[in-house]
C-alpha cells in the first residue's frame, strides 16, 4: 500500500521541485501539527491567510451553520443570498463611503482581473501600469503585471498595454499620463520582501491619478484585514482608492476574494456588455459566512489594535542578532534581511525542523517572511524568537571555519 506521501508524488502536481512536505493531521490557533504529532509555530500564516489563528471557533462555527443552511444556489447577483448581503454591509461600514460595493471572487488573482478589466471599462484608456517587483497574482493579467520578464517570457505573449514604474520614488509617477486606465499596486510590496511606502508617497501617488483620471487600484490581499496595525493598509497611510482588492485572510481560511469600489465604477461589469465579470463560485456563502465571523471578531476584540506593539517587540529582539542586517515592517508584515544570502537557507530549515514555519519571498533572496496570525501572543513571540535565535546561531557556525 503505497504511503500518503507515495501518492502525493504520484498524482498531486507541485509547483517546484522542492515541495516542503509537511504532513498536515491538524492545525489549531497558532499550531500545525504533522501526522506523527510535531508540532510547528506558525509564523507565515499560510502567507498572510490565517489571521485568527488555525481553525477559529468562531469561523468554524459559521461555516457549519451555513453549511447546514445551504450552499452554492446560484452565480453571482442572481439570488439574494444573506451571507453576502451581510458581509457586504459589515465590510462596506468599515470604509470610505465610496467604497460601497463589493463584487465577490474566489481568489485575489480574480480580484486583479476585475481591477483591470474595470480601469479599461470605466476610462476607456488601454495602458496600465503596475510597480517593479510587484506580485498580484498568477492568472494571465495579473502575471502581466509582474516586471520579471524572465519568468514572464516562459508564457508569452503575455496580456499588452502593461507598463512599470519603481515604487516608492515619486519622479516615476510623471509616467501616470492621461493614456492610464489605472495604477496597481500594493500599499507595501510584499514579495519584494516588504518594503512599506516613504512619508508621503502614496498621497502623492493618489494625487496624480486623481489629476491624470486613472483609477487608483490598491491591491490589500496581503496587507488587509490589520495586517499592518490598522484594519486596511489604505487608512493607515491615509489615502481612499478608487478600487480596492481583498482576498487571503479575508475568509479566515475559506477562499474567497473581493473588488470594492463605487457603484459608480462597479457599474461597468453591470452593462455594456453585461455580465462584464461572472464566476461560479464566487461569494460562496460558507466562504461568505467565514468572512463575516472572521471580520465581526477582529472588530470586537480589538486584535488589531495590538499589531503594532507585536511587531515591534519581534523586531527589537531579532534584529540584534549580528546575522541580521536589517528588519523592514508594518505592523506585523517583516521581511527579515541576513547580512549573507547563503545563511538564509539554513535559517529556514533549521527553524522548519525545529518546529517554526517561516518563508522564502518570491523577489528577495536575502530574506525571509515574518507573517504570524495576529493572534500570536508573548509567550509564542518568545518561543518563535528563541528558535529563531538559535536558528541565526547556527547559520553563523556553519560559515564560521
Ligand atoms: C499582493 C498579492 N496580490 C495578489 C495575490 C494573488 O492571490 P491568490 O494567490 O489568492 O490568487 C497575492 C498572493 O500571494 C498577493 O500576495
Amino acid at each position: 500500500m503505497p504511503s500518503l506521501r507515495q501518492l502525493f508524488l504520484s498524482h498531486v502536481a507541485q509547483t517546484s521541485e522542492l515541495p516542503l512536505m509537511l504532513e498536515i493531521d491538524k492545525a489549531s490557533g497558532m499550531y500545525i501539527y504533522d501526522k506523527d504529532g510535531k508540532r510547528y509555530l506558525d509564523m507565515n500564516s499560510g502567507i498572510s491567510v490565517s489571521s485568527l489563528g488555525h481553525c477559529h471557533p468562531n469561523v468554524v462555527s459559521a461555516v457549519q451553520d451555513q453549511v447546514a443552511r445551504h450552499m452554492h444556489t446560484m452565480v453571482y447577483g442572481e439570488h439574494i443570498q444573506q451571507a453576502q448581503v451581510k458581509y457586504a454591509t459589515l465590510l462596506s461600514q468599515q470604509l470610505d463611503d465610496s467604497l460601497s460595493k463589493v463584487y465577490y471572487v474566489m481568489t485575489g488573482t480574480e480580484c486583479v482581473e476585475v481591477a483591470m478589466k474595470l480601469g479599461r471599462r470605466y476610462t476607456g484608456r488601454y495602458e496600465i501600469i503596475a510597480a517593479k517587483n510587484a506580485y498580484h497574482g498568477s492568472t494571465f493579467g495579473a502575471e502581466a503585471l509582474r516586471s520579471d520578464h524572465d519568468f514572464s517570457s516562459s508564457f508569452a505573449p503575455g496580456v499588452p498595454g502593461i507598463r512599470h514604474i519603481e515604487f516608492n520614488d515619486e519622479k516615476e509617477l510623471s509616467r501616470i499620463t492621461e493614456k492610464t486606465a489605472c495604477v496597481i499596486v500594493e500599499p507595501v510590496q510584499a514579495e519584494s520582501g516588504v518594503n512599506p511606502p516613504k512619508s508621503d508617497y502614496l498621497k502623492a501617488l493618489r494625487a496624480k491619478c486623481t489629476a491624470v483620471g486613472a483609477l487608483l487600484v490598491l491591491d490589500e490581499i496581503q496587507t488587509g484585514f490589520g495586517r499592518t496595525g490598522y484594519l486596511f493598509a489604505h487608512q493607515k497611510y491615509g489615502i481612499v482608492p478608487d478600487v480596492l482588492l481583498i482576498a487571503k485572510s479575508m475568509g479566515g481560511g475559506m477562499p474567497i476574494g473581493a473588488i470594492v469600489s463605487s457603484g459608480e465604477i462597479m457599474s461597468k461589469i453591470t452593462k455594456n456588455p453585461a455580465l462584464g465579470h461572472i464566476t461560479t463560485f464566487g461569494g460562496h456563502p460558507v466562504s461568505c459566512a467565514a468572512a463575516h465571523a472572521m471580520l465581526d471578531t477582529l472588530l470586537e476584540t480589538g486584535l488589531v489594535d495590538l499589531v503594532e506593539s507585536k511587531g515591534s517587540y519581534l523586531q527589537t529582539r531579532l534584529e540584534q542578532h549580528p546575522i541580521i542586517s536589517e528588519i523592514r515592517r508594518s505592523g506585523l508584515m517583516m521581511g527579515v534581511e541576513v547580512t549573507k544570502r547563503k545563511y538564509l537557507k539554513h535559517v529556514v530549515n533549521r527553524c522548519i525542523e525545529n518546529g517554526l514555519i517561516i518563508d522564502y519571498f518570491l523577489f528577495n533572496n536575502k530574506s525571509f517572511r515574518l507573517a504570524p496570525p495576529l493572534i500570536i501572543t508573548e509567550e509564542e513571540m518568545k518561543e518563535a524568537c528563541a528558535i529563531l535565535e538559535e536558528a541565526f546561531d547556527y547559520a553563523e557556525q556553519r560559515y564560521k571555519k
